[in-house]
């Protein structure tokens, strides 16, 4: 079942926000890659969300510090921590041989990873992003 934004999930900063629909977006179509076991699309997909989750984490800690926020170093270290997630959800996915269980493991590997940085860690800037234009972009 895919994944849609809500106005929950939203930090008050339309670039970080924009950010975060596309990082859903990427996420599901994996997921329908997934589901259709085409191993191929579902690799492509992995790497695109690597490559945009790298810019979008450069983004947003440029953004975070010009805020203040004061978590801006762990925030840079949780991004290190979930790149390298993402890196060997690939490799495995590119290095077994299809079956249930590595789908299920991918699966629920690509809904925790959005959840912990979106969800558990992303909105806690809210209060400091909310004292800035949402327009802010860095
Ligand atoms: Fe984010």
């Amino acid at each position: 079942m895919p994944i849609h934004w809500n106005p929950n999930l939203s930090v008050g900063n339309d670039r970080i926000d924009n950010d975060h629909r596309h990082l859903i977006e990427l996420i599901n179509l994996a997921e329908r890659a997934l589901e259709a076991k085409n191993i191929n699309k579902l690799s492509n997909q992995l790497a695109q969300l690597d490559h945009y989750a790298d810019i979008h984490f450069k983004s947003e800690e440029r953004i975070a510090r010009a805020v203040h926020f004061p978590h801006s170093e762990r925030m840079h270290q949780s991004h290190s921590d979930l790149t390298r997630v993402l890196q060997t959800c690939k490799h495995k996915v590119d290095n077994t041989a299809w079956s249930d269980d590595m789908a299920h493991e991918v699966l629920t590997l690509l809904r925790t990873w959005l959840i912990d940085h979106v969800i558990k860690e992303d909105l806690q800037m809210k209060p400091y992003l909310m004292k800035y234009a949402p327009s802010l972009s860095l």
